[in-house]
């Protein structure tokens, strides 16, 4: 089936072909090979939250295809004025741009802007809510080490109740019959969360949770979030925090994934930040691929 997609705004609206197709466009995309593919379109990124890697490789992806680029804050923009999401959004499109790359910290605000102007909307956050694009390129890189996703046993630690990439990535793995684990202290990982999805079951031991884990996710966790739950940040990394002594608990060739910002010493240490199993910059890598492939396939389609 060729997917004619109008926004990517969550992985739920996605069909599994769907997804098998813009992975395996991403896998054909070379971003060290610029092309025209994209020429003459415009593509805003209107980021009401801030980013380094989902911002930058939007930009990059968008570039490489050929299309120009703005980026909109709310620093010096007319969002600081007061205008609303809406409001800047018919602004954005009555100026020419062909797709919005939107960031916000309101779950559902990419779903509204869709129903009020026509362009292709990319959701690139939504509050607590989805995260499609890093699922996507999350997905692309356990394919290219474990050669699928049916089946894997990948476990997914830290804060979970508020994350968007774990929620985009349970949806999205569940697709592929995979075993996905949450696991994080009771209060980020509500027993409630293993409904989301078929195939998402809650654990909150850690050392239990990694056992023959193929793909070990760790996330960000913030002291405010800890502090906010009377957790201390001792207690949570003496349980949860992903050390080389528990990725021993994983299979061995189990790889480590992190969607970024990393924080060193909290959710993982340097060790694993940086060793053998890691991913993390293989992500950031794939990030661009991804982001060319979902455009490539929004803008084409809107032809
Ligand atoms: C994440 C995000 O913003 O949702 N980062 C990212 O996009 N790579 C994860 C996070 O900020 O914790």
């Amino acid at each position: 089936m060729k997917p004619q997609l109008h926004s990517l705004l969550g992985i739920e609206q996605l069909t599994t072909a769907q997804i098998e197709s813009i992975l395996a466009l991403a896998r054909r995309m070379d971003p060290s090979r610029p092309s025209q593919l994209l020429r003459g379109k415009r593509v805003a990124l209107l980021f009401y939250e801030s980013s380094t890697r989902t911002r930058t490789s939007f930009e990059f992806a968008a570039k490489t295809l050929g299309a120009a680029t703005t980026l909109v804050t709310p620093v010096s923009s007319s969002i600081e004025k007061g205008e609303s999401l809406i409001d800047t959004g018919w602004t954005v499109a009555n100026l020419g741009a062909d797709a919005i790359v939107m960031r916000h910290a309101n779950s559902g605000a990419a779903y509204l802007l869709a129903r009020y102007v026509r362009v292709p909307i990319v959701n690139a956050g939504d509050g607590m809510h989805q995260h499609p694009s890093q699922a996507l390129l999350d997905a692309l890189t356990i394919t290219t080490h474990k050669k699928r996703l049916n089946g894997l046993r990948v476990v997914i630690v830290g804060d979970v109740y508020h994350s968007r990439v774990a929620r985009s990535n349970a949806e999205l793995l569940s697709r592929f019959d995979a075993d996905i684990v949450f696991c994080g202290p009771p209060d980020f990982v509500p027993e409630i969360s293993a409904s989301l999805a078929p195939g998402v079951t809650a654990c909150h031991d850690l050392n239990i949770a990694l056992q023959g884990a193929d793909v070990v996710m760790a996330l960000r966790v913030q002291k405010e979030r800890l502090a906010g739950k009377h957790l201390s940040v001792e207690d949570y990394i003496a349980n949860y925090q992903v050390t080389p002594q528990r990725m021993m608990l994983a299979k061995p060739d189990a790889v480590l994934m992190h969607p970024g910002p990393v924080i060193r010493g909290m959710e993982l240490t340097s060790e694993v930040a940086d060793g053998p199993q890691s991913c993390i910059h293989e992500q950031v890598r794939n990030g661009v691929k991804t982001r060319m492939a979902i455009l490539a396939m929004l803008l084409r389609a809107a032809r």
